[in-house]
């Protein structure tokens, strides 16, 4: 692997050698493991935006849940076949906590019952029983050795049948007394379609964490330590007008981060125009990758609102927007729910929101 790649490695999923600005979350998450079983700290949707870095973040949780002695299913993807993986994940991943063979020889333990090597199934149990009997085995063969499980979910959607069902069997397992957990990460808007749905009701009493743009301190102080291993001269204005140019997006870092190595020259120099260049073809990557998506997944009028917004600088006023749009306020004030939902635009000062994805202004400015 090059060098360049361990610092930055700009696509979707890839993991950086170093999560910039997530430790308070990440330990706030962990400690929460440490809880009662049902408690609301076990429990716990991730929210953000596209490139905001949900998926490492959950494969970061994977790695530290581990060494706190849980049985991790790493991230699955809310899908036909989650349910099978996962269970999958946990037999692989427990399978090193389960020293004998072949449970029933081994005598002794009751909930070894059911199993035939490790933690696979015996063929009857595998081919007949369900989702939530398998997990209900796992979890007291695996809590008589004192181990705990952890269940990672990427991509929820609401519609999921599968992701009802799992929901249903961790509800369960808590009955049960089981040493179980749970983390689910989404976009905004999917993660309240979830929130309001009858069936998935419980997670309304789930801990919410949304990911916020990373520091402006934490971006900067990465650059200086990454472009000084990797032997790029920049000074510090110009470094922390990157910084700024992030607007604290963890894919814009890896993105800006990865063109300003590519731009510098020869002697690893970055100069003004190198950056201006560098921030450029980074905006350009970031508008078509996330941008695009973002405006994609919205309905018509929601972008009419968007591009009534892109006229302003900084913030718009909602009377303003209501105006351009040629609408009533109310009924802005409901396209202006609906995309703070989504996760796409925040509250700012009263009567007022800005974009709450880089770039999106300028993408839509640049289509008119
Ligand atoms: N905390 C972080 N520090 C550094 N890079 C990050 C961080 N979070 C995400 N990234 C990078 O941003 C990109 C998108 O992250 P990803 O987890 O795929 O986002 P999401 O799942 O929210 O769309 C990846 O290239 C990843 O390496
Ligand atoms: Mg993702």
């Amino acid at each position: 692997m090059d060098i360049v790649d361990t610092f930055f490695s700009p696509s979707f999923g890839n993991r950086p050698s170093q999560l910039v600005g997530r430790d308070a979350t990440i330990r706030h998450i962990i400690d929460g493991l440490a809880s009662q079983p049902g408690s609301k700290e076990r429990a716990t949707l991730i929210l953000g935006q596209r490139g905001s870095g949900k998926t490492v973040l959950l494969w970061e949780l994977a790695d530290q849940a581990r060494k706190q002695g849980f049985v991790v299913a790493t991230p699955t993807v809310v899908s036909e076949s989650m349910l099978n993986r996962v269970i999958e994940k946990i037999q692989d991943d427990g399978d090193r906590y389960i020293k004998s063979g072949r449970g029933k020889l081994t005598g002794g333990s009751l909930g070894a019952l059911g199993f035939s090597v490790g933690l696979q199934f015996e063929s009857s149990i595998q081919e007949t029983k369900s989702f939530g009997y398998k997990m209900l085995k796992l979890g007291q063969r695996l809590g008589e050795q004192g181990h705990g499980i952890l269940i990672l979910v990427d991509e929820v959607q609401a519609q999921s049948v599968e992701l009802k069902e799992l929901i249903s069997t961790y509800l369960e397992l808590v009955g049960e007394q089981q040493n179980v957990a749970i983390v689910l990460a989404g976009l905004p808007g999917a993660i309240s379609s979830v929130l309001n749905n009858r069936v998935l009701t419980f997670l309304n009493r789930a801990r919410k964490i949304t990911l916020e743009p990373l520091a402006m301190g934490d971006v900067d102080a990465f650059y200086a330590h990454a472009f000084k291993q990797l032997g790029i001269q920049i000074n510090s204005d110009l470094r922390r007008k990157a910084s700024s140019a992030t607007e604290g997006s963890p894919y814009l870092l890896q993105l800006l981060g990865h063109n300003i190595v590519q731009y510098a020259d020869e002697h690893g120099n970055v100069n003004e125009a190198a950056l201006d260049e560098a921030i450029e073809s980074s905006r350009i990557a970031f508008e078509e990758e996330v941008c695009a998506t973002t405006i994609a997944a919205l309905s018509e009028k929601d972008v009419d609102f968007l591009r009534a917004m892109s006229h302003d600088n900084d913030e718009s006023s909602l009377a303003d927007i209501a105006e351009r749009m040629g609408v009533t306020a109310d009924y802005a004030q409901k396209y202006r729910k609906r995309l703070i939902d989504s996760g796409v635009i925040c509250a700012s000062k009263r009567g007022h929101v800005a974009f709450a994805v880089p770039y999106v202004a300028d993408y839509l400015r640049n289509q008119e």
